[in-house]
């Protein structure tokens, strides 16, 4: 089966998309994983760093998103098709062979306070959060690994996320207000496993939009390290760098050095890459 790593925080803009798409697009073409990636964001930024913008219009006309599995659930009715839905072999990286992706759709602003309704109405914890497993289910064995990008909030649809995941991972900028609400995310998410009955594995921190030159992030870093309610802090830093935010266009790329850079950014998105599947394989 699948292992399901979702990434979380409740601070946006701290480089979760970024991140997961990095990783998915690292883990097929360096390290030969089939990768399905799931977008819970309305935002649709990790879909548009996946497919062209014109691409996602025609599928959310056909109703090919999350919004079609989540609006079934609020109204009864049963369009989502996941095998279509599902968009095969994505990423503007031509070497980049092995990650599908199951988009978004900015119809999901106005799903997620029919579904909190529908949380309400059933009332325990556990309400309306299976929606997304049951519809993978059929095609989870397929993948090594399916990645989820959450909004930046613990709403019904990151719950979905969570209650299929195995472990997750917390991107931050190593700063004050950015390392704030880690703690609540971790107790939230901790609390919701039990619900569940079972545990949803801390992978670690990744730090992101590193400056080497700055004071604050050093001492944050340092910090977040003796911080005993932190478990794990990924070794390997990704740097704040001008081709990464770059890359979050859509165009084409014929490898992931000519995406994402090779000045230290190729490097470290595959070692980022590397030690979160061997926190996966030695952890889910
Ligand atoms: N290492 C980096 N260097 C430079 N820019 C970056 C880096 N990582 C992310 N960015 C840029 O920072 C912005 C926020 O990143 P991203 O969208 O990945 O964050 P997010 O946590 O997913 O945000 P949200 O909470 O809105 O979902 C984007 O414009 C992205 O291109
Ligand atoms: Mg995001």
């Amino acid at each position: 089966m699948a292992k399901v790593i979702t990434t979380i925080s409740l601070k946006g803009g701290v480089g979760k998309t970024t991140i997961t798409a990095g990783v998915a697009e690292f883990m097929s073409a360096e390290f030969g994983q089939k990768v399905l990636l799931i977008d819970l964001d309305s935002q649709i930024n990790l879909t548009t760093m996946m497919i062209s913008e014109g691409d996602w219009f025609d599928l959310n006309k056909k109703g090919l998103t999350l919004a079609t599995l989540f609006r079934d659930a609020v109204e009864g009715t049963s369009n989502f098709d996941v095998q279509a839905s599902i968009q095969r072999s994505v990423s503007p990286v031509k070497k980049v062979t092995g990650v599908d992706l199951l988009p978004s759709s900015l119809d999901l602003i106005g799903l997620q306070e029919r579904i909190s309704a529908l949380r309400v109405n059933e009332g325990s914890p556990t309400s309306a959060v299976d929606i997304l497993r049951k519809a993978i289910e059929p095609v989870a064995a397929y993948y090594d690994y399916i990645l989820i990008d959450c909004p930046p909030n613990v709403g019904p649809i990151t719950l979905n996320g969570l209650a299929m995941a195995d472990g997750y991972i917390i991107p931050t900028i190593p700063d004050v207000l950015s390392t704030y609400g880690i703690p609540q995310i971790q107790t939230r998410i901790k609390e919701f496993g039990e619900e569940l009955g079972r545990s949803i594995v801390e992978l670690g921190l990744v730090i992101t939009k590193y400056k080497s030159n700055s004071s604050i992030h050093r001492t944050t870093i340092r910090n977040l390290r003796r911080d005993q309610h932190i478990q794990n802090v990924l070794p390997v830093y990704l740097a704040e760098s001008n081709s990464i935010a770059a890359s979050a266009q859509f165009e084409p790329y014929g490898t992931l050095k000519g995406k994402y850079g090779n000045a230290g950014q190729f490097d470290q998105l595959r070692e980022i890459t590397k030690n979160i599947m061997t926190e996966a394989e030695a952890k889910l």
